[in-house]
């Protein structure tokens, strides 16, 4: 067991004193948890491959699934990649920093152990002054997987980092709760046009804008079981109760969630639902806990709400989780694939079903 610390930080101007010494955590080989502007990273430095080992046995994350390094600024792209398509640059330009991931060439000193012996690696500037202030601090790139146990559910809040991983970790920097909600879009310049490998905080369309093309979407996006990046299994962000997926138009969909929620809680089966605040009123005669993650209208509303409605229905005790679907403009593509990852593929698809208000 190691001795977690956890610090106050202010999240727009965080306090030198915790940052500086996170820092030296770093430098000498330790694991820190910090907040990006996506979940929580758990941090260690990049070019140190004991210390990157340490990432994967606090997560007990396999070592096939390679992590993404955070960068305080684009010229520290030279220290970890090379021969950088021209693209890349452009695309860090206009998005950096933000919740944009890339995959690149890597260069020779980057530990193999991030990489997870592939050729390529993948880097991204965080957009959030506690991030930057510890990567400059640290004086390194940092290699940071969400701060959760591998499988479980990503971590926004500095309490789910806590729950999680105290006693496996050196440090916890708390700055509050992360703003996106959901991790970054992970993007592969290896192809023309560029795929997105795990769609996330950049939107395809956002993407596609400064593209002038649509990006590929990699098959695992949506319901598939392809694996096009490591990490992206279909067991993935799962809570502990069992999660099913409602697709379709949304009175179809309410209607479908408070039918199964009435046979399910009939016997006793303690259930939560996971919806939009529109939906409370058609659902509130139900004896199940309701947890509503936004307005259907403000989706970065219920990206930014999504995780820790999980979490909250899980420390709730129910046996399972109805959740609906937020379609798939914007960050509805990012909510579909998390949810979908949660309900480990259990998706009921009622997209052909006709709206009965219709
Ligand atoms: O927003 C985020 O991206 C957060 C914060 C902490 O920055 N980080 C995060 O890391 O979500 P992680 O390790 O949970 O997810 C990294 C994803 C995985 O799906 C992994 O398979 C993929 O990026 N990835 C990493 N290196 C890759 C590579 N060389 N090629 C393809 N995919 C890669
Ligand atoms: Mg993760």
């Amino acid at each position: 067991m190691r001795e977690t610390r956890v610090f106050q930080v202010d999240p727009q101007h965080p306090d030198p004193a915790p940052i500086r010494y996170a820092a030296t955590v770093l430098q000498a080989g330790g694991l820190v948890a910090f907040p990006t502007e996506t979940v929580y990273g758990l941090g260690a430095n990049a070019l140190d491959a004991r210390a990157v080992a340490g990432i994967f046995a606090a997560k007990e994350r396999p070592f096939y699934d390679p992590l993404i390094v955070h960068l305080a600024d684009v010229t520290g792209l030279a220290q970890v990649t090379q021969s950088l398509p021209p693209l890349a640059l452009e695309l860090a330009a206009h998005f950096w920093p933000g919740p944009l991931t890339l995959v690149l060439p890597k260069a020779p000193q980057v530990p193999t152990e991030i990489t997870a012996d592939s050729a390529t690696m993948t880097v991204r500037v965080p957009a959030h002054p506690v991030a930057l202030a510890l990567i400059a601090a640290a004086q390194t790139p940092i290699a940071a997987p969400s701060a959760n146990r591998f499988g479980r559910i990503s971590p926004t809040h500095a309490q789910h980092v806590f729950t999680d991983l105290a006693g496996r970790i050196d440090v916890i920097l708390d700055g509050g709760p992360t703003r996106v909600g959901v991790e970054s879009t992970v993007l592969s310049l290896l192809t023309s046009p560029p795929t997105i490998l795990r769609p996330g905080g950049i939107s395809r369309e956002a993407l596609a804008q400064f593209l002038g093309v649509a990006p590929l979407l990699a098959a695992s996006a949506s319901v598939s079981t392809a694996l096009p990046s490591p990490g992206t299994t279909l067991q993935h962000y799962a809570p502990r109760a069992r999660v099913f997926l409602y697709c379709g138009p949304r009175p179809v969909m309410l209607a479908a969630m408070h039918a199964e929620a009435v046979r399910l809680t009939a016997p006793g089966v303690r259930v939560g639902l996971l919806t939009a605040i529109e939906d409370v009123p058609a659902l509130a005669d139900l004896s199940a806990v309701i947890q509503p993650v936004g307005s259907e209208d403000a989706l970065d509303e219920v990206a930014r709400h999504l995780f820790a409605g999980l979490h909250a229905l899980d420390q709730a005790g129910v046996a399972v989780i109805l959740a609906r679907d937020f379609g798939t403009a914007g960050l509805g593509l990012a909510i579909r694939d998390r949810l979908t990852r949660a309900a480990a593929g259990r998706v009921i698809d009622l997209e052909m079903q006709k709206d009965p208000e219709e």
